[in-house]
């Protein structure tokens, strides 16, 4: 078997006992903990959920690295990360969703080999959907192939974002772009947005400082779908840091870096 097809395999196995998990977790009251500010919160199915998946990967493929979230990861050197196999996950991305909605949250895995994205998987749990691409594949919802993304402009189409993008009064941007869409969405899940956009939802995501857990999978599903996945200047993100992001179509990804330089 081909070492996509055996991680494939074990990741879907592995998403399934994450999302039993998770659903029994929410039967009960979550222990909600305070990170950085008011609205970074932090559960202890976060850490569950990562310190397990970072187990079974040490177990299975051991001289492999991992980014993530919560802390349970190692420390990827960008030599690292162009010589060897390295796994991106979230273990839940949406956390404010998963405590305020007990909805509209994934659990997200992305596997980059010397530098380039082989597979991806973003899991909405709440709709026991799937979202997933082996590269050169296409992307699947569970079973079923997603349709390639149309090319469409901005006003064709909806724009979505986090909310501090949409509330940043400093800039004039914002309300450039969203003027010119047809609508504006806003989930709360990095992850979900690329899922949206993957199925043609909607035309573009931006959002500002998006971390590698968070940009990775869908970075990986958007392109394999016909999207683009850059920076606010056009360039390349980089998924060892954080990134003011653009996940877009061809077209809109041209339009918003315009509005935004
Ligand atoms: C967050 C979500 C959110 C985005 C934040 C992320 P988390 O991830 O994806 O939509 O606006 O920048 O940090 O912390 O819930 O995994
Ligand atoms: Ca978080
Ligand atoms: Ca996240
Ligand atoms: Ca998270």
């Amino acid at each position: 078997m081909q070492m996509t097809e055996k991680r494939d395999v074990l990741i879907k196995e592995w998403l399934k006992e994450a999302a039993t998990e998770i659903k029994e977790a929410l039967q009960h009251d979550l222990e909600v903990e305070v990170k950085s500010r008011a609205n970074d919160l932090v559960t202890q199915m976060d850490r569950k959920i990562e310190k397990e998946l970072v187990q079974k990967i040490n177990q299975h493929f051991p001289n492999d690295l991992i980014i993530s979230e919560e802390g349970f990861g190692d420390h990827v050197s960008r030599e690292d990360f162009e010589q060897q196999t390295v796994w991106f996950l979230d273990p839940i991305d949406g956390t404010l969703n998963f405590v305020l909605q007990n909805e509209n949250y994934a659990v997200m895995l992305a596997v980059y080999e010397k530098g380039i994205g082989k597979q991806a998987y973003i899991y909405d749990i709440t709709h026991n959907k799937l979202y997933w691409g082996i590269k050169d594949n296409g992307v699947y919802c569970n079973d079923q192939p997603l349709p390639k993304m149309k090319d469409l402009p901005l006003d064709k189409g909806l724009f979505a974002s986090n909310s501090m993008f949409l509330s940043d009064q400093q800039v004039s941007f914002n309300a450039e772009i969203t003027k010119r869409a047809m609508g504006v969405r806003t989930i709360g899940s990095a992850g979900l947005e690329s899922v949206e956009l993957t199925k043609g939802s909607t035309v573009a995501y931006v959002s500002y400082g998006l971390k590698p857990w968070d940009i990775a999978p869908g970075l990986f599903l958007v392109e394999e779908n016909g999207g683009v996945v850059t920076q606010f200047d056009g360039s390349r993100v980089d998924l060892l840091n954080t990134n003011p992001t653009i996940m877009a179509t061809p077209t809109a990804q041209k339009e918003i870096t315009k509005l935004l330089s």
